[in-house]
């Protein structure tokens, strides 16, 4: 017997409290007004100081976590950490973690790191849910933490980046479940994104490739969705089917065109006469492969135009921390669904059906479902995430604004100090957020310590 209802019972969320202005970013680096903010979609984007490492994250979202859902070290039996952010090659974040459960005693914790791009995360939160559903499982809790700086060299990639934490608390009987029997995945060999070199934090980066690798990888996963609801429930699954849908943003517009792209294929989905006669605008592309259309310029603009109200309905609510944090790589996906969980009253979001569409270049990808609890007492679960989350557009505001230039100055500084040893950070921790964990030093035997900043 499975325990009932497994998925998410708690989340938490971090990002860095100073961001760089997209508008301006386009004027410091010369490109045509509107690029980053309407070509990408993009408004801010947060970054880290030297003060800030992948470590300093992680401890940071889960010790909010913990205080904030009054959770005990002892009743947690599982910490899971996605991230693409490695400072070891060895030694995982998780060892990291641990600091804050050793002093209670609580050792008896599995669970290590995941890496794969921006999916480490899902991988965790899978690996949480299976030992839930499993032999193994102990009665007590997982917590799953994704977590990333994503930075770029200078280029046209630098306005993608992003930096943040997700915390997610997972165990039975929760208001956010993983529906069973319902995931799809697409896993296949590509250079789109990488990180060959291991004293920089940035990737080598084909732009192009890693979109079209993003769009077909979606193209699949949903079909396979689609393919496994009508064995399982013999369900016919088109974007009717969700009342939200979410997906990786490493920018907002791609988020816009990937649910365009679901349009098409439920479109393609359609017998011929039926798609023609229902939708008589989009009867030109009713023999048009999938495979043939990622860069194609008529059907982009007709289905973006046809899925415009369903997306500012079903994705633009999720859009939020993306737009003003950026990509922050493993947690962006679940940033979308603080995102929504912020966007709307509670009724308006009990009982939701929300799609899922996680992507890790290289590639690894999935497509999943959530279902939304219905208790929406005072005192239940779902009542409790959305209280703790209605600070997230507070803590947007209160961040600080540097200019472009302090901005580059400080990649420059992480650039050159980023695998340094022995390294002392010297940029203030005066205006990080109350709980925020930053690096103190890092000494000759690249240990490295961290403090905290008063709760
Ligand atoms: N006003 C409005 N729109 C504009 C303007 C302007 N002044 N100037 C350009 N644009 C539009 C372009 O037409 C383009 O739109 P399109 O995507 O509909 O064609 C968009 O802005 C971006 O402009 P490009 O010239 O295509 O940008 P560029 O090639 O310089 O870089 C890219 C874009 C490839 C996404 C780059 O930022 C990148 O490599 N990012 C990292 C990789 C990435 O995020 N990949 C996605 C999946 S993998 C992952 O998650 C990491």
């Amino acid at each position: 017997m499975w325990p009932k209802d497994v998925g998410i019972k708690a989340m938490e969320l971090y990002f860095p409290a100073q961001y760089v202005d997209q508008e301006e970013l386009e004027k410091f680096d010369g490109v045509s007004a509107g690029k980053y903010t309407i070509g990408l979609g993009q408004s801010r984007m947060g970054f880290c100081t030297d003060r800030e490492d992948i470590n300093s994250l992680c401890l940071t979202v889960v010790s909010r976590l913990m205080e904030r859902y009054r959770v005990k070290p002892e009743d947690i039996g599982r910490l899971e950490v996605g991230t693409e952010t490695i400072l070891d090659k060895s030694k995982s974040v998780k060892s990291v973690l641990m600091q804050l459960f050793e002093p209670s005693g609580s050792t008896d914790i599995e669970g290590v790191d995941s890496t794969n791009a921006c999916y480490g995360g899902t991988a965790a939160l899978f690996n949480a849910v299976s030992w839930v559903e499993s032999s193994a499982w102990d009665g007590r809790l997982a917590i799953v933490v994704a977590a990333d700086n994503a930075v770029y060299a200078k280029g046209s990639a630098r306005p993608t980046g992003g930096a943040g934490a997700i915390a997610m608390l997972v165990g039975p009987n929760a208001p956010l479940v993983l529906d069973q029997g319902l995931r799809s995945s697409c896993m296949r060999h590509a250079y789109d994104f990488y990180k060959p070199d291991l004293r920089s934090e940035y990737p080598i980066v084909d732009g192009k490739l890693s979109i079209q690798c993003y769009l077909s990888a979606l193209d699949t996963c949903y079909t396979r969705y689609t393919d496994k609801a009508k064995r399982k429930n013999n369900a016919t699954i088109s974007l009717k089917s969700f009342d939200a849908m979410l997906f990786h943003s490493p920018y907002c517009k791609l988020v816009q065109k990937s649910f365009a792209r679901l349009a098409l294929v439920d479109f393609l989905n359609l017998p011929k006469a039926e798609a023609s006669k229902k939708f008589p605008e989009l009867a030109a592309f009713a023999n048009v492969k999938l495979e043939e259309t990622y860069f194609d310029r008529d059907v982009e603009k007709a289905f973006l135009a046809a899925s415009k109200g369903d997306f500012e309905e079903k994705t633009k609510p999720s859009l939020l921390i993306a737009n003003q944090v950026g990509n922050m790589y493993t947690p962006s996906v679940y940033s979308g669904l603080v995102s929504l969980l912020i966007s709307k009253p509670i009724d308006a979001l009990a009982g939701s059906k929300v799609g899922v569409f996680s992507y890790g270049s290289g590639l690894a990808s999935s497509m999943y479902s959530i279902s939304i609890s219905r208790d929406v007492s005072r005192d239940s679960e779902l009542v409790k995430i959305m209280t703790n989350l209605e600070r997230v557009k507070r803590e947007l505001e209160a961040r600080e604004q540097l200019s472009p230039a302090e901005y580059t100055r400080i990649l420059d500084v992480r650039e050159k100090n980023c695998h340094a040893a022995p390294y002392e950070p010297k940029e203030s921790v005066e205006n990080m957020f109350p709980g925020t964990y930053y690096l103190n030093k890092v000494d000759e035997l690249n240990r490295r310590t961290y403090k905290r900043v008063l709760s």
